[in-house]
């Protein structure tokens, strides 16, 4: 039943390949204008909100970078808990989107219904017969197939996926983005599944790399721009199936307060593709390792090449800069998982976790 993997979590983190291809393609169908967006017209939407909780929520963060990028839209995001007893004030124009693996969560529930008859609702889910596909305005399901593992992996970059087909459809009905541009992009996007496939042909090394992590009682991850929340999930992902701590941080924060942890005993893991903010990471690298901390930097070959001062590299094939997030969340899953495994905690059923969380 787990084809062969020891684990649920293990068999999702694999088929990552195969269900974000058939996600791409189902949302990509001829250039967004056939297919399940192509009835969506985002042409009046003024303001985005973003509602979820957990991995779920770390996908909205994502997906801000991309909508506000590319369809210049200001997009809030807030979790799930907070937006709803905060009753925010909802603007003309907003659209209000759910994102929800299982559909079923009850924060994420309960923000759906303060926004419904403010805003128009849009639910991005696994699950199509949940009570948040149903209640929301329109549903795009992110086809991950059932997602076992308590864990979110697939559910996560299938999240990842359909709301870049959002952004590029919010920057068409924008005007934003012209065809072509649309074409390109979304080409683009559809070479993720192929590199993530060769991102986990890494995973022999990432393995190595865990066990020594496995000794941490504290990591930190750092990420800039769309990479600060995976950062975020890099750190929720290690934190709720190895029990070790974890925290994320925006790099440029880390001068901030955090840095005041850095020493010999804390690994800090960096995603940094070689982009436009690769330099700023760096440098921000630097003065971890000035403080005698020990670096992991995961990045292209191009970003590894020269950075002989960092404790450990994990390459990762080159990426379109925009997509990046996708391709990035496989490490952090595959160094979360190896951690786990090497302390030897139960990765598929965490202490204290439910799959579903039906209760506030
Ligand atoms: C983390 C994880 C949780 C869920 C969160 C939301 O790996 O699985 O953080 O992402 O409980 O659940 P859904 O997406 O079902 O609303």
């Amino acid at each position: 039943e787990k084809g062969g993997h020891k684990h649920w979590m293990s068999k999702e983190i694999h088929e990552q390949p195969a269900v974000l291809d058939a996600s791409l393609s189902h949302y990509l169908a001829d250039g967004l204008t056939e297919g399940p967006l192509s009835e969506i017209d985002l042409s009046g939407v003024r303001r985005v909100v973003m509602v979820a909780c957990g991995t779920a929520y770390y996908a909205c963060h994502v997906a801000k970078y991309w909508i506000e990028q590319l369809a210049r839209i200001p997009v809030e995001i807030d979790v799930a808990s907070e937006y709803r007893y905060r009753e925010p004030p909802i603007e003309d124009g907003t659209l209000a989107i759910f994102v929800s693996q299982s559909g079923e969560t009850a924060d994420t529930l309960a923000a759906l219904r303060y926004c419904k008859n403010q805003a128009r609702t849009l639910a991005v889910v696994n699950v199509p017969t949940s009570s948040i596909a149903r209640e929301a305005d329109a549903a795009l399901p992110i086809l991950a197939g059932a997602e076992i593992g308590v864990a979110s992996t697939k559910a996560f970059t299938c999240q990842l996926a359909v709301l870049a087909c959002v952004a590029l459809k919010a920057a068409a009905d924008k005007n934003r983005l012209g065809p072509e541009q649309i074409t390109a992009e979304g080409e683009a996007l559809r070479r993720l599944p192929a590199l993530i496939s060769t991102a986990l042909r890494g995973e022999h090394d990432l393995e190595a790399l865990s066990r020594n992590l496995s000794e941490a009682t504290d990591i930190l991850f750092l990420g800039r721009g769309a990479m600060y929340p995976l950062a975020l999930e890099g750190a929720l992902k290690l934190k709720e199936i190895s029990y070790i701590h974890a925290e994320g941080y925006a790099s440029g924060e880390l001068k901030h307060g955090p840095i005041a942890l850095i020493d010999e005993s804390v690994p800090v893991i960096v995603f940094a593709p070689s982009d436009a903010l690769f330099g700023k990471t760096v440098s921000n690298m630097q003065e971890v390792m000035a403080r005698g901390g020990r670096v992991v930097l995961v990045s292209d070959r191009e970003g590894l090449a020269g950075q002989s001062e960092v404790w450990a590299k994990v390459e990762m094939p080159h990426a379109p800069d925009l997509w990046a997030p996708l391709l990035y969340a496989v490490p952090a899953q595959l160094l979360a998982y190896h951690t786990a495994i090497a302390k030897g905690t139960d990765v598929d059923q965490p202490r204290n976790l439910a799959k579903s969380v039906t209760v506030e």
